[in-house]
């Protein structure tokens, strides 16, 4: 009997158009999402919902402020933001933007304040300019995570929040049988499984407020830092 996981990997490869290990680019991630963005809400609406209302809940606990989010896709998550934060939100993919503004627009969410085509790893703004920075489900798939992360930091003002949302791989267990089998479905997002936090942890700029579990069976993780 065909291996379900590896069934379904061949199918959204066929659809996606991915390698199984695709170099990750600017021109990658764009012609993946450009793909991706008129299903991506059907296909991984549920699978991350609950990461992002923990994220966004974080964010909501804090005073009203100006907040970023990074690689902020269909803009799925915008909905869920206290309509007293005012929200920027970026991403690499003009298509995926495209339906972000068509929700914006349909939700009336008149606290969302842009959404613009930019890179999280070279971020337009000035430094310190927003009270919190947020990035869902976006680390394994920038092409240079270490540069999106010293943005996050930059554009944060001292005190703010830096708040994450992502999977790491288990080093053992169920969570790492799960996470390879998935690996060949991660890829056709154009998403790394090995992504390993210590790549995002131990940065002098950050204090680590929260780590937890999120999300189906805690497959993914919850990172909230301040801003020091
Ligand atoms: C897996 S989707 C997550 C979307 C959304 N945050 C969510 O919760 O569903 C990853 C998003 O990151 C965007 N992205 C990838 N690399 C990026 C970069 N360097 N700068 C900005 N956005 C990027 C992609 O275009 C895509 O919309």
């Amino acid at each position: 009997m065909p291996d379900f996981f590896e069934d379904v990997a061949r199918k959204w490869k066929s659809f996606s158009g991915a390698q199984r290990s695709p170099r990750i680019d600017e021109e990658a991630v764009r012609s993946t999402y450009a793909r991706w963005a008129p299903i991506y809400d059907v296909v991984f609406g549920a699978a991350f919902r609950a990461g992002r209302r923990a994220a966004v809940e974080t964010v909501n606990q804090l005073p009203p402020g100006r907040i970023l989010e990074c690689g902020v896709g269909t803009g799925i998550s915008l909905p869920y933001y206290d309509s007293a934060h005012r929200i920027v939100g970026i991403d690499l993919s003009p298509e995926m933007l495209d339906i972000a503004r068509r929700r914006v627009e349909e939700a009336g969410l008149s606290n969302v304040e842009d959404l613009a085509v930019a890179d999280a790893g070279d971020l337009p703004d000035p430094s310190d300019a927003y009270d919190a920075a947020v990035a869902m489900f976006v680390m394994t798939v920038v092409p240079d995570p270490k540069a999106v992360m010293s943005e996050l930091i930059r554009v944060t003002r001292p005190g703010g929040a830096v708040v994450l949302v992502s999977h790491f791989p288990d080093q053992k267990g169920w969570r790492k049988w799960i996470g390879q089998k998935l690996a060949p479905i991660s890829a056709s997002i154009g998403w790394h499984t090995d992504f390993a936090v210590e790549r995002i942890l131990g940065r002098d700029e950050l204090r680590l407020v929260e780590r937890r579990r999120v999300g189906p069976l805690g497959f993914f993780t919850l990172l909230v830092f301040e801003r020091l």
